[in-house]
């Protein structure tokens, strides 16, 4: 007879640019202070990537460090799904980069584009691979150069964003752990909130950004906050409804990395005190997609996480999309 298994998370890795620019940085760049950038977002510093490196090194480095971490070898993973908004060219994918840098012959690659939600998405493609048998080792990188998509004038992006990868491997496991449930969305019509042109932008579009940033990020902040906070606790609810859980059972919540406020709103509407709402803004910044494996990472290397602890991870993002997984944890 088969055992029955789920796919859980079996290694986490990350990684990060060396140079790190401060919100004093930002006050001779922009005007700014410190003051209202820690106030208003939780934010003090954040990673940015130096002009002559390939984000895809950076991947790299964090999808190593989460194989190794797996315990597995490079020739054992099977398909690398990356998620970013930010890669070094359309094509080749970012995960085939990743593919080539890391030595993994035997996966498929591709990349997929949720914005922040990137990583809990791709959390689900890689459990429905898994658990059909048609996957045994998934490596999931999510990696992101923020930096490069920011106008440095426009204060109302600029301080928010971060560069940085963090990476898991999702495999089976046969101990009662693993993925539980997911719970993606998008609200498509909400789009033109949060955008970042590629190859063509409406006249409209162009003339909110600055001259010759044809390319860059434009949020209405307030909009992506007031979604932000009530999706954030709306799709923790669902998933905790579908995996037919209670909060009170989960040891913590690993929301995607955007602003302090919108995480105290949203543990405020679950009464969830706030030492269970996992957090690193202060030093990394928004970093998108990257930001929740960053965390998973981070809190595995604390020894924050045991076998078995009941975990969210919950996101929104541009698109607009969210997304909730319920995990229990498989290290
Ligand atoms: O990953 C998903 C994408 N992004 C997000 O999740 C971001 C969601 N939104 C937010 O986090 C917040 O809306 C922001 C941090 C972007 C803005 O904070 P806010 O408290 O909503 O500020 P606001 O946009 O209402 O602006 C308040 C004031 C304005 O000045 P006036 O019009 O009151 O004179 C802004 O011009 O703050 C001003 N302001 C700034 N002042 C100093 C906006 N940005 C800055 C800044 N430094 N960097």
């Amino acid at each position: 007879m088969t055992k029955h298994f789920k796919a859980g998370i079996i290694g986490t890795g990350s990684a990060f640019p060396e140079k790190k620019l401060t919100n004093f940085d930002l006050e001779k760049m922009v005007e700014t202070s410190d003051e209202w950038i820690s106030k208003r977002t939780g934010i003090k510093e954040r990673f940015i990537i130096d002009e002559n490196m390939p984000l895809s090194v950076l991947a790299s480095e964090a999808s190593k460090k989460a194989v190794e971490d797996a315990g597995i070898n490079v020739e054992d993973i099977d398909l690398i799904i990356a998620t970013t908004i930010t890669p070094d060219y359309l094509s080749p994918s970012l995960a085939c980069c990743v593919q080539k840098d890391i030595g993994a012959i035997n996966a498929a690659a591709f990349d997929v584009n949720a914005a922040c939600t990137g990583f809990v998405y791709a959390l689900q493609m890689a459990q429905g691979l898994i658990v059909s048998g048609i996957h045994k080792n998934i490596l999931i990188v999510s990696a992101e150069a923020l930096t490069r998509a920011v106008d440095f004038k426009d204060r109302n992006t600029c301080v928010l964003f971060g560069d940085g990868a963090g990476a898991a491997v999702i495999s089976r496991v046969e101990d009662g752990t693993g993925i539980e449930s997911v719970h993606l969305g998008a609200i498509g019509e909400m789009g033109s909130v949060l955008t970042i042109p590629c190859f063509y932008s409406t006249e409209e579009d162009r003339s909110k950004r600055g001259e010759g940033m044809d390319r860059v990020i434009w949020m209405d902040g307030s909009e992506v906050f007031v979604f932000a906070s009530r999706i954030m606790s709306d799709a923790t609810i669902s998933i905790l409804e579908k995996a037919n859980t209670h909060i009170d059972d989960i040891k913590y919540i690993f929301p995607h990395q955007a602003n302090i406020r919108i995480l105290q709103n949203a543990a405020k509407r679950l009464g969830v005190p706030m030492e269970r709402v996992y957090s690193n803004l202060e030093t990394t910044g928004n970093i998108s997609s990257a930001s929740i494996p960053v965390c998973l990472d981070e809190a595995s290397k604390k020894k924050m996480l045991q076998k078995g602890d009941k975990l969210i991870l919950v996101a929104f993002g541009g698109g607009l999309t969210y997304g909730a997984s319920l995990v229990s944890w498989s290290k």
